[in-house]
């Protein structure tokens, strides 16, 4: 019995499965960073790489670069979707930036610009491959962390009109495809 559900179990049920389950770990992942940022009105019950509009809002009224509602996913790395892209900007958010952010393992673009954000940014982000960060115009305060300089995909880093105190560190330096500070 037990072989003949071993040979049962084909390779395109176990890639289904998988595919499942590493959806759920995302969806797990995007729940967190939805609480850490007070963000509401996230759809759960709707797939977020489909290119549904609630998970991708289109612009229609709301003039550009104030505002954004969009997760982006790559579904050509490995059969599975994979998010690379949150932009939530001019969203009110008056949470934290999301240390879960570092829990979706292919990010390379966070925007959560001019929205209510407050902390500093989080120790967890150093693990990841981000490229592109802004948290412009937020309430964001103490020292820009030096650890910073660690995430070495960095090429844009969008850190003003907040309250940071101090200098910005000299460890920025070691981000060789930064070119916008
Ligand atoms: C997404 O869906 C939720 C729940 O239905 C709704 O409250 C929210 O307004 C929707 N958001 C957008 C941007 O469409
Ligand atoms: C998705 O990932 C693949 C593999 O890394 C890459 O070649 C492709 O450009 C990516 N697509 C987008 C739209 O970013
Ligand atoms: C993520 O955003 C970048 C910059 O806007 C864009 O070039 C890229 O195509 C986006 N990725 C996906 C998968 O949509
Ligand atoms: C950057 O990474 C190195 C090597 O892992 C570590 O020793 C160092 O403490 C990190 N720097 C910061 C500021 O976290």
């Amino acid at each position: 019995m037990a072989m003949m559900f071993e040979s049962g179990l084909s390779l395109f049920t176990m890639l289904i499965l998988s595919t499942f389950l590493f959806l759920q770990v995302t969806v797990n992942a995007l729940k967190e960073i939805a609480n850490q940022l007070r963000k509401k009105d996230w759809d759960f019950s709707l797939n977020p790489c489909d290119g549904n509009t609630n998970w991708t809002t289109p612009l229609g009224n709301h003039p550009p670069p104030q505002f954004n509602n969009v997760v982006n996913c790559n579904c050509s790395l490995d059969d599975v979707c994979h998010v690379v892209n949150i932009s939530l900007k001019g969203q009110d958010l008056a949470g934290v930036l999301p240390p879960s952010l570092a829990k979706l393992p292919s990010i390379k673009m966070i925007d959560l610009s001019f929205n209510y954000l407050n902390g500093n940014i989080p120790e967890e982000w150093e693990s990841t491959k981000l490229e592109f960060i802004s948290v412009t115009g937020n309430r964001l305060s103490g020292s820009i962390p030096t650890f910073l300089g660690n995430i070495t995909t960095l090429k844009s880093l969008g850190l003003e009109n907040n309250i940071f105190s101090g200098k910005v560190p000299a460890e920025l330096g070691n981000l060789k495809s930064l070119s916008l500070l």
